[in-house]
């Protein structure tokens, strides 16, 4: 990997690099789910986990009053296992299969062609922007999406704030550092306030604009998303950028784009967030053992 003019470059477009790069990313050329990979996701262990979301897809379009038409849009569909399950208990309820469109958002073109070669007896389309989503209701389902975007990370140090960057030494050798920045500009710039009594702060941009892109599909046209995902609930905002290959956590700027690098979901901060969009957030649920130890967390507009 090389920088423009020596200098660092930020962790999120480290991250982006790895895991996107259009040529080597790691999830550009790997197909990392399940035992030989480098793990594994809930639709992954058992059909169950589906399933379960079908229904609720079901019983979400009913208590918006079974509108004649609705999209279900799942964000990231990794090896397609998830959406191949679902629609096997869509095919089984005729009123909501016939007021369905079903949509996969997917960066990954080479996860897009094992999707394609897995879901072939229905009717899928592909999306490269959520802007393709012209009418609603819609309802978006996120499992281990959020996670696996790039995100920045801010420390305070002596009552003084840090951007953690990466410095380049050679093409795969890297070391973090902090530079010093100025957290009222970038907190002007993006319109939030994040530092409020936080030691460390991370924040991922794109997971921001989706929230927002997501949030205001909601509120024109109705519908829902459904979050599962490694997170946590309280306030404080910690450190919890990860890295995982063969299914042992390795170091993040070790084996660039052979990895998987993802960080925690700060489920008050997405909710903090949802409520100035004015969407409504209800239930969530942690579940320690069920699936691969994910948070379940729903946030949805008018239901009753
Ligand atoms: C950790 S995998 C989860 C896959 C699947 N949901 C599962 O649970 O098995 C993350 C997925 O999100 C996709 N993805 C990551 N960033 C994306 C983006 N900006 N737009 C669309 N898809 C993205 C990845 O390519 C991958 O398919």
């Amino acid at each position: 990997m090389k920088t423009n003019n020596n200098k660092n470059i930020s962790l999120d477009k480290f991250i982006n690099k790895a895991l996107y790069d259009k040529k080597n990313g790691y999830y550009m050329r790997n197909n990392p789910f399940g035992e030989k990979g480098d793990f594994i996701t809930a639709p992954n262990i058992s059909i169950l986990f589906s399933e379960i979301i079908a229904i609720w897809c079901i019983a979400f379009w009913e208590n918006l009053g079974c509108p004649k038409k609705i999209n279900i849009v799942e964000l990231g569909a990794g090896n397609g296992e998830m959406m191949h399950q679902m629609t096997k208990v869509f095919k089984k309820f005729e009123k909501f299969l016939k007021a369905s469109k079903f949509f996969i958002f997917e960066k990954s073109h080479f996860l897009k062609k094992i999707q394609k070669k897995k879901i072939t007896s229905f009717n899928v389309s592909w999306i490269n922007s959520l802007d393709n989503l012209k009418s609603g209701p819609n309802i978006f389902l996120a499992n281990e999406f959020f996670d696996a975007l790039p995100v920045k990370q801010f420390i305070k140090k002596n009552n003084k704030w840090f951007e953690k960057k990466v410095k380049v030494l050679s093409k795969n050798n890297f070391e973090l550092v902090n530079e010093p920045t100025n957290i009222n500009k970038f907190e002007k710039k993006i319109g939030i306030n994040l530092k409020n009594n936080q030691k460390v702060i991370e924040f991922s941009p794109m997971a921001y604009k989706y929230l927002n892109t997501i949030s205001k599909k909601i509120n024109a046209f109705q519908g829902g998303l459904l979050i599962i995902d490694y997170g946590y609930f309280e306030e404080e905002m910690r450190n919890s950028l990860q890295s995982v290959r063969k299914h042992k956590f390795s170091n993040i700027l070790e084996s660039f784009g052979n990895s998987d690098i993802t960080y925690n979901i700060s489920f008050f901060f997405a909710r903090k967030n949802l409520k100035k969009t004015k969407t409504k957030s209800s239930g969530y649920h942690y579940s320690k053992k069920i699936f691969n130890k994910t948070w379940h967390y729903s946030t949805c507009r008018n239901i009753v």
